[in-house]
């Protein structure tokens, strides 16, 4: 049986199908609210469960109803947006370490956890550096710090931790739009969008995302972290381009922008660039090349 927790968001309902697409286990979904969980991700072998995980008399509940079933976790429940993290990151360790901690020691009869981590914790690529999984970690900013404490208590418990970049692809979710959607509308409405041309990520879809690392639960990959992502480090201006390609409109309506002109617009700070090796990934799966695929 695989439990996802946090399983309503962008990340969570494309594992959802993936895992519905590549196998015949059945599936304890978690969010905060299900009745927000759109029809798109009901299925008969999914059962919905309100779960905070803040809320430890509901974990303690959650985790002795299932204590019996062998379980595959994906943990995706975060406080990750990097300008909230920054602004209240007492909430953010809440959720961030505390609840994570609880959790993993609460669960038991556990055959795989995997920890979705982010890019965030290598901070910048200087000289166009390329992150491997056991370079220092080297976060610009308090959500990256989390992220980078998260996977060692995951590591340490010894579990499994996987690296995203910048995730992208239409959102599954009926109530949620990512930004993808918004690129979409704004190309196709002819307003245009104004993108980043000078910040790199070894940026990879949602699908990609997801596909990759339900393969590596499913042959039972133990290895203590890997980055998921795409051979080339892409601006999130390629990505416009690549998009405005794929749904055929004038590519001049995706407009070069440099980070600098987004002063104001953050409150963390971000790593101008992050690139990610990708060759371990490369090699579980005997594969020659990761593109981003949308
Ligand atoms: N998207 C990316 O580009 C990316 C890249 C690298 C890593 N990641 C990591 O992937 C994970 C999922 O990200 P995402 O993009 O899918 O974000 P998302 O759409 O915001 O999903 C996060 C999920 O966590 C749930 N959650 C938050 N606090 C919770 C709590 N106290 N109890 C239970 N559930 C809670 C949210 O539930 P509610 O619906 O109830 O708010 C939501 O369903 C995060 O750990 C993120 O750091 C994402």
């Amino acid at each position: 049986m695989y439990c996802i927790i946090g399983a309503n968001g962008f990340l969570g309902s494309y594992i959802l199908k993936s895992i519905l697409n590549k196998t015949q286990e059945r599936v304890v979904a978690c969010c905060r609210d299900i009745s927000l969980v759109g029809d798109t991700l009901k299925d008969k072998r999914i059962t919905w469960k309100n779960l905070d995980i803040c809320d430890f008399d509901a974990v303690n509940s959650f985790c002795n109803e299932y204590k019996s079933e062998d379980k595959k976790i994906v943990y995706l429940a975060a406080y990750h947006n990097p300008d909230l993290v920054e602004k209240n990151p007492r909430i953010a360790w809440n959720t961030n370490i505390t609840a994570l901690s609880f959790f993993l020691n609460a669960m038991e009869n556990v055959s795989a956890f995997y920890y979705p981590s982010s890019d965030s914790v290598y901070g910048n690529s200087i000289d166009g550096k390329v992150f491997k999984e056991d370079d220092k970690t080297n976060p610009v900013n308090t959500y990256g710090k989390q992220k980078a404490l998260a996977e060692k208590i995951v590591n340490t418990y010894g579990y499994q931790v996987v690296r995203y970049p910048f995730l992208i692809g239409t959102s599954l979710l009926s109530a949620k739009k990512h930004f993808y959607d918004s690129i979409v509308d704004n190309l196709k409405s002819g307003d245009g969008m104004d993108m980043f041309s000078d910040s790199y990520r070894s940026t990879i879809s949602f699908r990609q995302a997801a596909d990759y690392l339900v393969d590596l639960i499913e042959m039972g990959d133990k290895h203590p972290v890997v980055n998921i992502s795409s051979d080339k480090a892409l601006s999130k201006y390629d990505v416009g381009i690549i998009i405005a390609g794929k749904i055929g409109v004038d590519k001049s309506l995706v407009r070069a922008i440099k980070v600098e002109d987004s002063e104001g617009i953050f409150v963390a700070k971000r790593a101008s660039s992050t690139i990610m090796d990708n060759k371990l990934l490369k090699s579980i799966f005997k594969l020659d090349e990761i593109n981003l695929e949308i």
